[in-house]
């Protein structure tokens, strides 16, 4: 596996605001994904995560499947329209590729605030119809849901599904979290739907407190805070959780996983905005 070597920026043209001296979760998701767009800071700061925790890439691989699944289930619910918020470096299985394959008239929009996952998002897309990425703060969402990228992709009138998956866990403050999860909420028409992933220690067959505490001791740009069951519940006040409710991501509708699972550390549900 090979990354970004900070020298140059090997054509991905990316921003002049990329701090290549601290590690960023982006980028250090994409390198236990297996991705090449890291610095050698992510990998570092990847590696020593992985110490404490030496399934984390497993972990985040379980997150991937889990975010196929959950877009899978939205389309078979008629959806086509999605907002993923916090999207990520594009890597395999990404929303759009998954809500083509249902319907080609399927529209994605991806916001990331991490330059490298916008200007990776940005090639990957050149040429691609209905889909777009927003450079954009998720803690705004009245500027999100009001941008003109945004307006110009996703009739807010219809359903949309809103994807917050293993970011929530990056911002400290549940109550305001809640605030912004309700805004996004307000936002959208009946019959749209909210995804949340959120890494937890409830699941005791990981060490996710080792992941935080490492993340804590770095020198990354952001800190992890792992959630319980009732602070990750009361993300979807106003809401109908999907069956089964809440579980750990491997076990969320597992029945559609081929293959065998791993455990995740992490918590997922999807929701339904009522009438
Ligand atoms: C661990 S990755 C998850 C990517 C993807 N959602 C997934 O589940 O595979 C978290 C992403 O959230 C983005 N992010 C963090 N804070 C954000 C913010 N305030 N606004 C937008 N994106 C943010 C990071 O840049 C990163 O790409």
């Amino acid at each position: 596996m090979t990354g970004l070597d900070e020298s140059h920026d090997h054509g991905y043209g990316f921003p002049g605001d990329t701090d290549v001296g601290l590690p960023n979760p982006a980028r250090v998701y994409d390198y236990w994904l297996g991705g090449s767009a890291n610095f050698a800071v992510d990998r570092e700061l990847g590696d020593h995560i992985a110490e404490s925790e030496p399934r984390i890439a497993s972990m985040a691989r379980e997150n991937r499947s889990l975010l196929r699944r959950m877009v899978a289930h939205c389309c078979r619910q008629g959806v086509d329209q999605f907002l993923d918020l916090g999207s990520g470096v594009p890597t395999i299985g990404n929303v759009h590729e998954i809500a083509h394959r249902h319907d080609p008239d399927s529209r994605v929009v991806y916001v990331d605030n991490e330059p490298v996952a916008v200007s990776h998002s940005e090639l990957l897309l050149e040429g691609v119809d209905k889909v777009t990425i927003l450079r954009g703060d998720l803690n705004d969402p009245a500027e999100v849901l009001n941008s003109p990228v945004t307006r110009g992709m996703l009739d807010l009138n219809r359903p949309v599904a809103v994807l917050l998956l293993c970011v929530l866990q990056y911002f400290p403050d549940t109550d305001r979290l809640r605030d912004t999860v309700a805004r996004y909420r307000a936002g959208l028409a009946p019959g749209s739907y909210i995804a949340i992933s959120h890494l937890t220690t409830d699941d005791g067959a990981v060490n996710t407190s080792g992941v935080a505490e490492r993340i804590q001791h770095s020198r990354a740009n952001h800190q992890a805070y792992p959630r319980g069951y009732e602070d990750v519940l009361s993300l979807f006040e106003g809401t109908r959780l999907v069956e089964p409710g809440i579980r750990y991501a491997q076990d969320w509708h597992h029945g559609e996983i081929a293959g065998p699972t791993e455990p995740s550390g992490i918590y997922a549900g999807l929701a339904r905005v009522p009438e």
